[in-house]
């Protein structure tokens, strides 16, 4: 058998082993299979040096992607740009870490076929390094951070050159595009918080990268006055895409994928 696996913590509602698995089965890799595997930052140096030679390739999640670079013998450049990577291919350079969360973020908004002239990413942790990497290609004039711990968003935009905004003065700017990178509206807890309880007026465009659920409050209340609405499971069904070709050179019908990782969500009726 020829195993992958997604490794982090937590680990349990992984989406990637229903989706890669099924495009795994549907184009006839029956000698593949891919687990998830529940690893802490403080056990990956002893489960790369140990375990990793029965792996091919590895997806990786929170909180490993920064970490993960220690074990890569070669990194690509966005991984080097980015300093993080969400997947490690075995090479016979040993391996090979890239970023597909940039390809996943930017896909869905490409295909919109909009142009903006300034964004807003709420949130400064790990998830927002690759927002902030994909929207500096599309060479967005304007681009706003804010974050509740405001120091956070002042590393991130010296290090990339944007705008920190104070959490609590961020309905002050008026931004074409809004991204949510923080966990506000995610299932559980914080399912009916928003990270936007304000007008949607100057807003062409709400990113969520959330995918549980599907429809946040935050983007449910987009919708409602008419701003275009994406759901994080589009980036996830992109990067994860682009991830399954570095692992077998191939790419999955991506209409079957939406509704094989939907059906899994239990959204197939939307
Ligand atoms: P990730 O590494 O995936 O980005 P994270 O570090 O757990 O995930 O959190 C992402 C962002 O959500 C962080 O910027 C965090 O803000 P802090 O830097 O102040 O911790 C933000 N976040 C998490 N919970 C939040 C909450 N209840 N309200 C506002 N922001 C929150």
């Amino acid at each position: 058998m020829q195993r992958y696996a997604v490794i982090g913590y937590p680990i349990s509602h992984s989406l990637s082993p229903v989706l890669h698995n099924w495009a795994f089965t549907y184009l006839g890799y029956l000698n593949k299979t891919y687990e998830a595997l529940a690893i802490k930052k403080e056990e990956l140096a002893s489960f790369m040096q140990s375990n990793s030679n029965f792996f091919l390739g590895f997806s990786v999640t929170i909180p490993l992607k920064e970490e993960i670079l220690k074990f890569a013998q070669k990194k690509s450049s966005v991984v080097q740009e980015i300093k993080a990577a969400n997947t490690l291919v075995k090479t016979s350079k040993g391996w090979f870490a890239e970023n597909t969360d940039v390809y996943g973020f930017l896909t869905p908004l490409k295909n919109l076929g909009l142009k903006f002239n300034s964004a807003l990413i709420l949130g400064a942790g790990g998830a927002s390094r690759a927002v902030i990497y994909s929207l500096k290609l599309l060479k967005i004039k304007e681009i706003y951070i804010t974050n509740r711990t405001y120091d956070k968003a002042k590393k991130l935009a010296q290090e990339f050159h944007l705008i920190p905004i104070v959490w609590e003065d961020r309905n002050k700017v008026k931004p074409e595009l809004l991204i949510n990178t923080t966990p506000l509206g995610m299932k559980g807890k914080l399912l009916k918080e928003t990270p936007w309880p304000y007008s949607f007026q100057s807003i062409k465009v709400a990113y969520d990268l959330i995918y549980t659920p599907f429809w946040t409050k935050f983007l449910l209340a987009a919708k409602k006055e008419q701003a275009l609405a994406l759901s994080g499971l589009n980036m996830f069904l992109y990067q994860g895409l682009k991830q399954f070709k570095l692992f077998t050179g191939q790419e999955f019908p991506l209409a079957k994928g939406l509704l094989v990782v939907k059906k899994a969500l239990g959204h197939i009726n939307l």
